[in-house]
């Protein structure tokens, strides 16, 4: 028993832990004009999330004018991969930097995490060099170290360092790499590849795909279903609601602008999406676990699988369900007006309809019976199938804010200790 309530507390306080993010590199580096333009960028591409997401972390950051040899005449989804190859994942101060075993490493920046960095291209070779000097370049073999360390801007030890380096760096083949611009990149055609086909099929039959052409240019984020989402048992007959609903319902699952998965990270406020209709109808709430990310629904919540496509302004990703709106899938108790069978999703296409419901869910935001097997008077939100299969994000947190996280984690704790003791 003892032993158990231990575990449930640790648990709490990982939970916690993970969800505090300790800098912010906008902040840090707005105090200094020399390097305005950097920090523009990181705004821009948004690696700023990326970076604040994360907890061991050196920026290389350049002045205005060693930074302008690399964003002069390349897109903005160039720029962030050359920038993402000035973040390195590690944390190195100056005395680090002095201190390198054999005086020579390869370090692993973002860029190595995007999933396009073949061999050694998202690596950064570090040198101390003779004299004091400590020469930056590619890892990649045969690469210049034209690049040096000049100072450190500002340690916070060992969550991030911040030091000044020459020259940017680059790898072979990075800045002349074809940067399609979003409005050249055939959605439906990644998708397909991707292993979304029945997405990307109703996305072009209902028209939408009209839609996230001709937003991508301004910024687009998809989050695609993949094939199986829409096999899964429970998922309701998209045929049977009426066009505006299955329109809002694809609509559901885009938001416009770019927002790659370290942005969806530091997220604490519901998002909105296409579907929007109105002030906090048809948002998702984002809930962050280490490096897994989670959108909910209200009715239903999906874990962000795999990015497809991560090029500014447009991020593609896949989610293991179709996400349900509230406003077409929860329980609310509507006088259904709309002629259609709008709120009758059957638990398998096959089975006939159970009118006036909702999809099968146990996963509800609003107060509902506990599950049988769960005897607790505690108020909603209590640990359903849900959090069985994800822990650390204890009863899917509708709200990371540190004291909501907090509330619900502990309401967590409340339920699953009394339902021990009862046990
Ligand atoms: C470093 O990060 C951890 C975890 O985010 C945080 O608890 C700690 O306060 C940070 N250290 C400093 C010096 O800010
Ligand atoms: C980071 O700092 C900037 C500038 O001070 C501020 O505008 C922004 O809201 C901060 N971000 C977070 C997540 O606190
Ligand atoms: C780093 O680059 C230098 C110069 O090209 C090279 O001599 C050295 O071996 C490289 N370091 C590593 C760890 O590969
Ligand atoms: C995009 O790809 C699909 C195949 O996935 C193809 O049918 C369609 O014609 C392409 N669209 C354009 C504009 O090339």
């Amino acid at each position: 028993m003892g032993h158990k309530i231990l575990f449930i507390l640790t648990l709490t306080t990982v939970v916690l832990a993970t969800s505090i993010s300790a800098h912010n590199i906008t902040d840090i580096l707005s105090g200094f004009p020399e390097y305005s333009d950097f920090n523009k960028y990181l705004t821009q591409t948004k690696l700023n999330d990326e970076i604040n997401s994360r907890q061991t972390i050196t920026v290389l950051v350049l002045n205005n004018g060693a930074l302008s040899a690399l964003t002069a005449k390349h897109p903005i989804s160039v720029i962030k991969n050359a920038l993402s190859l000035h973040v390195i994942l590690d944390y190195y101060d100056p005395t680090k930097l002095h201190q390198i075993p054999k005086g020579s490493t390869l370090s692993t920046t973002l860029y190595q995490t995007t999933g396009n960095a073949p061999g050694n291209l998202g690596f950064v070779n570090i040198t101390d060099l003779q004299g004091g000097k400590v020469g930056f370049g590619s890892a990649v073999p045969g690469s210049k170290l034209d690049s040096s360390y000049t100072k450190a801007v500002k340690q916070i030890p060992y969550n991030i360092s911040v030091i000044e380096i020459s020259a940017p760096i680059i790898a072979p083949g990075l800045l002349t790499a074809p940067a399609p611009t979003a409005s050249d990149v055939n959605i439906t055609a990644a998708l397909e590849k991707a292993g979304c086909k029945t997405f990307a099929s109703l996305i072009t039959s209902n028209g939408v795909i009209k839609t996230f052409q001709s937003t991508a240019d301004k910024g687009l984020t998809l989050f695609a279903p993949n094939d199986e989402a829409f096999k899964a048992a429970g998922v309701p007959d998209l045929n049977k609601l009426s066009n505006a609903d299955r329109i809002s319902l694809l609509l559901y699952h885009a938001r416009a602008g770019y927002t790659p998965k370290g942005t969806l990270k530091t997220t604490k406020d519901p998002i909105d999406t296409l579907a929007t209709n109105g002030a906090g109808k048809y948002d998702l709430k984002v809930t962050t676990a280490g490096d897994e990310v989670t959108l909910h629904t209200g009715v239903d919540s999906s874990r962000i699988a795999d990015t497809v496509l991560d090029a500014t302004p447009l991020a593609i990703f896949t989610v293991d369900n179709v996400l349900l709106p509230e406003e077409l899938f929860g329980k609310s108790p509507s006088p259904a007006p709309a002629p259609g069978p709008v709120t009758t999703p059957s638990p398998a296409p096959v089975l006939a309809p159970s009118p006036a419901s909702k999809a099968p869910s146990p996963a509800k935001a609003s107060p509902p019976a506990p599950p049988a097997e769960t005897p607790t008077n505690s108020p909603a939100d209590s640990p359903t199938a849900e959090s069985e299969s994800s822990k650390t994000t204890a009863s899917g947190a509708h709200n990371v804010k540190g004291s909501a996280v907090m509330a619900v984690v502990l309401t967590g704790c409340a339920t699953v200790i009394s339902s021990l003791i009862l046990s």
